[in-house]
């Protein structure tokens, strides 16, 4: 019997679209394995100003993440831009809102990757990323890297890390993805939803 395609949920915050090219390209990757569907999903912005409000609706791109999307997922992949070595306001409080998922184990023994884009080469991808790993440890998730038998990541002169997929998109955010970064992200994506079908199957 054919069973359903498992649901890979591509999560991202960006601002100015280059946290996004990555998420299209995890994206990629989740959906060449076969029997895997890519779920691309954003979080609202968050203001100082405390009485702003954000639409229900995006006015383009993505929808915005909804409890649902955890708990249908068999894989997440999370993606932030880097704000002063660490992920996007917007994103963190996205994961202030999970506690109920948290406790009830939603997202507990799914495999999951981070990746990030930043400003200037060496201003914190590293960081970004690992500190992104942080609430997907305390859910429960298995977070995966990247291996060096990608050897994109002896040579990359750009982004790309073991610890997740990366872009530097320079100080006016117009660097394209480098060749190394596309590769890199794909296999990333790839990794993830080969993991989330090798996990089904051991189930
Ligand atoms: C408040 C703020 C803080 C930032 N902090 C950093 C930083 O620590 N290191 C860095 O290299 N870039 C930093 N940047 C630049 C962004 O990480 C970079 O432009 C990123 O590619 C934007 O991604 P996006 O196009 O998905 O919004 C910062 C940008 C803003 C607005």
């Amino acid at each position: 019997m054919n069973q359903p395609n498992l649901i890979i949920l591509v999560l991202f915050y960006s601002r100015h679209g280059a946290t996004r090219k990555l998420a299209e390209l995890i994206a990629q990757g989740v959906e060449g394995v076969p029997g895997c569907d890519a779920r691309l999903r954003t979080v609202p912005a968050v203001s100082t100003v405390t009485e702003a409000t954000e639409a229900d609706v995006p006015a383009e791109g993505a929808p915005y993440v909804e409890l649902d999307d955890l708990r249908d997922c068999a894989g997440l992949a999370v993606g932030s831009p880097t704000r002063f070595g660490n992920m996007a306001a917007a994103m963190k409080y996205f994961w202030d809102s999970t506690a109920t998922e948290w406790l009830a184990g939603t997202l507990a023994g799914k495999p999951a990757c981070v990746f990030t884009s930043t400003g200037s080469l060496h201003g914190g991808q590293e960081s970004t990323l690992l500190s992104m790993m942080i609430p997907l440890f305390h859910h429960g998730l298995m977070v995966l890297g990247l291996p060096y038998t990608n050897p994109e990541l002896m040579t990359t002169a750009s982004g790309g890390t073991p610890y997740g997929a990366s872009h530097w998109s320079g100080l006016d955010g117009k660097k394209t993805i480098t060749e190394d970064e596309k590769r890199l992200a794909l296999a990333l994506g790839r990794r993830l939803a080969e993991t989330a079908v090798k996990l089904r199957a051991a189930a």
